[in-house]
């Protein structure tokens, strides 16, 4: 199923090339054959984007472990796509520029989420997470949780211009999201799209 955007990139088929930094990005849910997508977006991070996003120093294998089986774990993975969003004869999908992983059950999730360096600022992020929360209010989630380290300014700018709570520890900082807030943003945000679309 797809997210977000109704206009994706086709940029350079029939194998996904690099592009430059546009909002265009395609959203859907993660499915186990996208794991090498995924595994070359977490490579293309930093050492310390990956120690901000891990909040653990995390080498080669140690991604490949994280990425194996990666839409089949439970939770929500959500994937923004420069180019193809569904494999067919023609197209290989890819490559991933974003990544919101959402694990856990009940009414709180614990979020991951990660954006290529050349895209960042662009509210692809803010978008992602405001999306995962339309995507899991229905199933009665109403606070997601995200943790990282402190000094990670991009992450906690952004989650307090979302209306998260942050919580600043000696070794970590939690960040609280409220599902509801994240949602009517989402929802205010795709009806002044439709508006505008239909001018
Ligand atoms: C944190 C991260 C996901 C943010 O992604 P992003 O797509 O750049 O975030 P957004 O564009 O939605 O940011 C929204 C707002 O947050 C603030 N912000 C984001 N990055 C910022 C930065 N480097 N410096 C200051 N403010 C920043 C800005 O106010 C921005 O809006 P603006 O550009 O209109 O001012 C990205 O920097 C990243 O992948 N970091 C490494 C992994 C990580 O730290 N993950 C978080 C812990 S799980």
């Amino acid at each position: 199923m797809a997210f977000g955007y109704p206009h994706m990139s086709f940029i350079g088929y029939p194998v996904p090339l690099p592009c430059a930094g546009h909002s265009g990005l395609g959203l859907r849910a993660a499915v186990d054959s996208d794991s090498p997508a995924v595994l070359d977006h977490l490579r293309r991070l930093s050492a310390e984007d990956r120690r901000m996003r891990f909040c653990a120093t995390m080498g080669a294998a140690a991604l490949e472990r994280h990425v194996e089986r990666i839409g089949s774990r439970g939770g929500v993975v959500l994937l923004a796509f420069d180019g193809p969003l569904f494999e067919t004869p023609f197209f290989r999908t890819g490559p991933v520029r974003a990544v919101a992983e959402l694990v856990g059950t009940g009414r709180e999730m614990e979020l991951g989420i990660s954006v290529d360096s050349g895209l960042r600022r662009n509210g692809i992020a803010t978008e992602l997470v405001e999306t995962a929360a339309h995507v899991l209010a229905p199933r009665g989630v109403r606070i997601i949780r995200a943790y990282t380290l402190p000094g990670n300014r991009s992450f906690l700018t952004m989650a307090s211009r979302c209306g998260a709570a942050v919580e600043a520890g000696r070794d970590e900082v939690e960040v609280t999201f409220d599902v509801g807030t994240l949602r009517r943003s989402y929802l205010r945000r795709r009806a002044g799209n439709a508006f505008l679309l239909g001018k």
